[in-house]
């Protein structure tokens, strides 16, 4: 488990997400990393469950991020699909504040 810098929280306005690469153990992981309107910061990936669309192009409302695609919708804390058409979760990756700083552990 490895913590690796993924931005800076100046790159995220509340309310936005931005796309990032981040290697892992694995390999190189495609991250959505978003900032709530309240300030929180959260790392799902940036693949939909449902097609190769990006969930950073989505939609943040409260604490999910709805696919500009088909319109589901992902509960940013647990990856968990809230409305059709996608049925299978999204991995939700653990992020850790260092000053400006987002680290994101991929490797969990
Ligand atoms: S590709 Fe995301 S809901 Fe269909």
């Amino acid at each position: 488990m490895t913590a690796r810098p993924a931005c800076l929280l100046t790159d995220l306005a509340p309310g936005s997400a931005v796309r990032v690469e981040i290697e892992g153990a694995a390999g190189v992981v495609e991250v959505a990393v978003v900032r709530t309107e309240d300030g929180d910061v959260h790392a799902v990936s940036d693949v939909c469950s449902h097609g190769q669309v990006s969930l950073s192009d989505g939609e943040i409302e409260d604490h999910t991020v709805e696919c500009w695609l088909h319109g589901s919708t992902f509960d940013l804390r647990t990856g968990a699909p809230l409305a059709l058409p996608a049925t299978k979760p999204v991995p939700v990756y653990p992020v850790t504040l260092d000053g400006e700083r987002v680290l994101v552990d991929v490797d969990v």
